[in-house]
């Protein structure tokens, strides 16, 4: 089985074509990092132009490097949310078209599902699992329990993980995406000069809040005389901050394990996903986590961590198997909570 993949609900035009014993025959992803740079983020009109303009060719990139007609593909998988709805409906339109003209099964996949069953296209896992997703956009642990059943044990209260990496970036000058660039800063500084706050620390639940830390890297900097911040210093302000984000992660992730092993005794994997899964320090304290409670780690290759579209190939090809597919009347979402039961955060609407 072959499925075509497409991706367009942020900042990444991908599309892909992924076979059902999970080789991967092609992986395209263009990036606008270079038309949202000057804006310090994600512009969404601009991204719906960009998409527009560069996804017939991805796509037909995608195709080639598969060595593959769209004869002999058995279904389009497609993005159908959540996400930037300009995007989203660029993505959904094309896949459409796609489908209807040659007559293939058409799958809408969550994008949230996507890097949820990563890990099952990379490293072959069993449900129940749980899940760490960390990106621009979410910041979430889930219990994967199979395709279609998610349970939401945590989400963030305000900001998401890597938005708060690029702000930090930002407020201290530094490169767009945020999150590379404080990793390196950190690198050369040192945490505990300039202490940061570890919001929702050693509190109740697996929720996260990370509005307050970056008020206090705003006050920091704003508490040094102007235009004294020095190299070192944003090194070290960097370097704290990666550590209480660390800390905080590395707090809020035991908890879920503990909810989850009480729920699946037999659960012994710990997936992380997202393009904050590349962090380094983020990683080795999931890792020393699994180590001491004797699971299993997984981290997605970087590729497949960020987004792209073999992971929605993936998904829909999950789906096929079960006879998931989607019509043709399919309205993209631009939200789409993968665990639509779950409940709001306790302390939701409260700045930490
Ligand atoms: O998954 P992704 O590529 O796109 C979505 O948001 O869906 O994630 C992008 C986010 C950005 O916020 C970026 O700053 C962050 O991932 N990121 C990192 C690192 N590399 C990318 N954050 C921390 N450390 C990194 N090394
Ligand atoms: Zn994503």
């Amino acid at each position: 089985m072959k499925i075509l993949g497409i991706e367009t609900s942020c900042d990444e035009t991908a599309a892909a074509v992924v076979t059902d014993d999970g080789e991967i025959l092609s992986n395209v992803v263009r990036s606008q990092l270079e038309e949202h740079a000057p804006y310090g983020g994600i512009v969404p009109e601009i991204a719906a132009r960009a998409h527009v303009s560069a996804l017939d060719h991805i796509i037909a990139d995608a195709m080639t490097e598969a060595g593959t007609s769209f004869d002999e593909l058995d279904a389009i998988a497609v993005t159908g949310g959540p996400g930037l709805i300009g995007g989203v409906i660029v993505g959904v339109m094309t896949a459409k078209a796609i489908a209807a003209a040659r007559n293939l099964p058409f799958l809408a996949v969550n994008h949230l599902e996507g890097h949820a069953l990563t890990a099952r296209l990379t490293d072959g896992i069993e449900f129940p699992y749980l899940l760490l997703l960390v990106s621009g956009g979410h910041t979430q642990l889930l219990i994967v329990e199979g395709v279609g059943k998610y349970s939401r044990l945590g989400t963030t209260i305000d900001d998401a993980i890597g938005e708060g990496f690029d702000k930090t970036a930002k407020m201290l000058g530094l490169a767009y995406p945020g999150g590379p660039a404080v990793e390196k800063a950190a690198m050369e500084g040192n945490s505990g000069k300039y202490p940061l706050p570890r919001p929702l620390k050693g509190r109740e639940g697996c929720d996260f809040s990370f509005s307050g830390l970056k008020t206090a890297v705003r006050t920091t900097i704003e508490k040094c005389p102007a235009g004294a911040l020095l190299e070192a210093d944003i090194a070290d302000i960097c370097a704290e901050f990666q550590a209480a984000v660390a800390d905080v992660v590395g707090d809020r992730v035991s908890h879920a394990l503990i909810e989850f092993k009480s729920r699946h005794p037999i659960g012994d994997t710990l997936v992380v996903s997202g393009g904050v899964a590349a962090n380094t320090a983020i990683r080795s304290t999931l890792s020393d986590i699994a180590d001491s409670q004797n699971i299993q780690f997984i981290a997605p290759p970087h590729n497949l961590c960020t987004d792209n579209a073999a992971m929605i190939a993936w998904a829909g090809i999950e789906r096929l198997k079960l006879g998931l597919t989607d019509q043709l009347d399919f309205a993209p979402r631009p939200r789409w909570p993968l665990d639509p039961e779950a409940p709001a955060a306790p302390f939701a609407g409260v700045k930490a």
